[in-house]
């Protein structure tokens, strides 16, 4: 997803705070919980992400310091064996938030835990007070966009041939967080 310049380009319920670092099976039927990640999540995330992303997957070196750096929010889905099928991150300074990176393992897709994670991600964001969350999503991606905009994001602009190689434009989003739905 993403983009900001200075940062890996973002592409951009349960609340992780309340369920702590340890999974809760209890948390969704098929087994699929939330939590913190951490460095030693690497590994997995990175498969995911070079499976998911292909040509516009981050390094994992990009990833490595994505998960250690200052004011992110990394969350994992992880299932009953703590084996990561998705991630998604936040970078939020002073009152604004972008939405780094989501993404969720094939396997699981369509059942709902994207929307955890953009959940989850959101409370992480009102509780540090966030006033307005951004993020990038490729124009031919319909599902992100429409995930996005069920969560009340609106489209701001383009920027045009923003993804490369493909030449595919970012559709840019922002979330005003006061009174969202
Ligand atoms: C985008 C992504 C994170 C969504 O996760 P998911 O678990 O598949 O999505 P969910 O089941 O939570 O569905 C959330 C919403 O996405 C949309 N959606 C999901 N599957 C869809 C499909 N097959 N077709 C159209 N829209 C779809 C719907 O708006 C859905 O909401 P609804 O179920 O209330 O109708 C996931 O598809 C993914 O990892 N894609 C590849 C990586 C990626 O594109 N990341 C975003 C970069 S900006």
């Amino acid at each position: 997803m993403s983009s900001l310049s200075d940062s890996p380009e973002s592409r951009t319920a349960t609340d992780p705070a309340a369920a702590g670092t340890a999974p809760d099976p209890a948390a969704d039927p098929a087994g699929l919980s939330l939590r913190e990640a951490s460095e030693g999540d690497l590994d997995s995330i990175w498969r995911i992400e070079s499976a998911v992303f292909g040509s516009d997957a981050w390094s994992r070196e990009m990833m490595r310091e994505e998960l250690v750096a200052d004011h992110r929010r990394y969350l994992v889905l992880v299932d009953t064996d703590g084996a990561v099928q998705g991630y998604a991150g936040l970078l939020i300074v002073g009152s604004e938030g972008d939405v780094q990176t989501i993404a969720v393992a094939d396997g699981v897709r369509g059942g709902g835990h994207g929307r955890r994670l953009m959940d989850a991600l959101l409370a992480e964001a009102e509780r540090a007070e966030v006033r307005e969350v951004f993020l990038e999503v490729r124009a031919d991606n319909p599902v992100a966009r429409g995930l996005y905009r069920s969560l009340g994001f609106e489209e701001l602009g383009v920027r045009p041939r923003y993804y490369q190689p493909d030449g595919v434009d970012a559709v840019i989003m922002k979330l005003e967080m006061k009174g969202r739905r």
